[in-house]
């Protein structure tokens, strides 16, 4: 195998990708190596390295700043991933490019297989679903994951950290908590997530779309319970509604991914989420001293 180009190194998933993928043919590269919105930095990085694969897990994945500005997020999601295609497609490089759950919600409750209709119910959304027909029809070879609610050691610098962390940070303030009880999903540690696509991109999977996530559903109450429950918490913590928040993005009720094409394979499921948050924890040092 040849040269194999990370994007977004940085990030959760880049991060632990990094470590999957460590090896003398890896290149990651992160913002400061390459900002994917520089079209012509791209063409030129794809060119020189002249990779047999090329990871993308960069994003703009603030779903809330997306709905009042939306170009960032379909600079970054959309426009940057139609020029990073075209430039795989040009130098013979398989793309595997990351997508979400959030690109479905607008046409009934989940779980999804990966042939279900997409309809966005948010601009970030529709910029990421936009990200997956650029791949698509680029002509490149591909492989498109969507996964859902994704937490990681390194954190998003994007969305200041991740859900687990922005938990522990309130029950360490003491303030009131309140988390929806009406939008459920299938919370993914991105180690596993990596370690999945390490195995993946070796069973060499026929292209399109596969759907990757830890096993189970949760709501985000219930995913913040469970948080509270490990690392032995007791805040004053309630579940609300989607209304009563009132986030400015409208979120799908039901986006669980079925991980359908990933089991044909004869791959083995994910493990299960309170397992994964619990290796995660455990990787943190939140569950120290219990
Ligand atoms: N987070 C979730 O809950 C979730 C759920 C489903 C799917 N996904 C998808 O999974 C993938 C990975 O998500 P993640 O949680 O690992 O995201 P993340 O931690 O926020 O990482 C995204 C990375 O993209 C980089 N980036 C942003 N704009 C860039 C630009 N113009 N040029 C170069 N790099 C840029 C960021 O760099 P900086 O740190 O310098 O900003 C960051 O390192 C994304 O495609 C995301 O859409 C995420």
């Amino acid at each position: 195998m040849g040269p194999i180009l990370l994007l977004g190194a940085s990030g959760q998933l880049g991060t632990d990708l990094s470590a999957a993928l460590a090896g003398p043919q890896l290149v990651p590269l992160a913002r400061r190596d390459l900002d994917v919105t520089d079209s012509e930095a791209v063409e030129r990085t794809v060119a020189a390295i002249a990779p047999t694969v090329v990871l993308n897990t960069t994003a703009f994945n603030r779903v809330d700043d997306a709905e009042s500005d939306a170009r960032p997020a379909f600079a970054v999601n959309a426009v940057s991933v139609h020029d990073l295609a075209r430039a795989c497609e040009r130098h013979g490089a398989r793309l595997v490019h990351f997508s979400t759950d959030y690109v479905f919600g607008g046409a009934g409750p989940g779980p999804f297989s990966e042939d279900a209709a997409p309809a966005p119910l948010n601009a970030y959304g529709v910029s990421k679903l936009a990200g997956e027909y650029a791949v698509r029809s680029a002509g490149t070879r591909h492989l498109v994951i969507r996964s859902s609610g994704l937490y990681g050691v390194a954190g998003s610098s994007g969305k200041g950290g991740n859900f687990v962390e922005t938990m522990l940070r309130l029950a360490r303030e003491q303030k009131p908590i309140r988390v929806v009880d009406d939008q459920v999903l299938a919370p993914t540690y991105t180690a596993d997530l990596a370690e999945a696509v390490r195995r993946f991109l070796a069973a060499d999977p026929p292209g399109g779309i596969y759907h990757l996530t830890n096993s189970g559903v949760c709501s985000w109450f219930e995913f913040a319970r469970r948080i509270f429950a490990l690392c032995g918490l007791r805040p004053d913590v309630a579940p609300t509604t989607s209304e009563a928040l009132g986030a400015p993005a409208r979120r799908p009720a039901n986006s669980v991914l079925a991980n359908t094409r990933w089991a044909a394979l004869g791959l083995a499921p994910l493990r299960p989420w309170p397992e994964a948050l619990e290796a995660y924890l455990q990787a943190k040092s939140h569950l120290t001293g219990q």
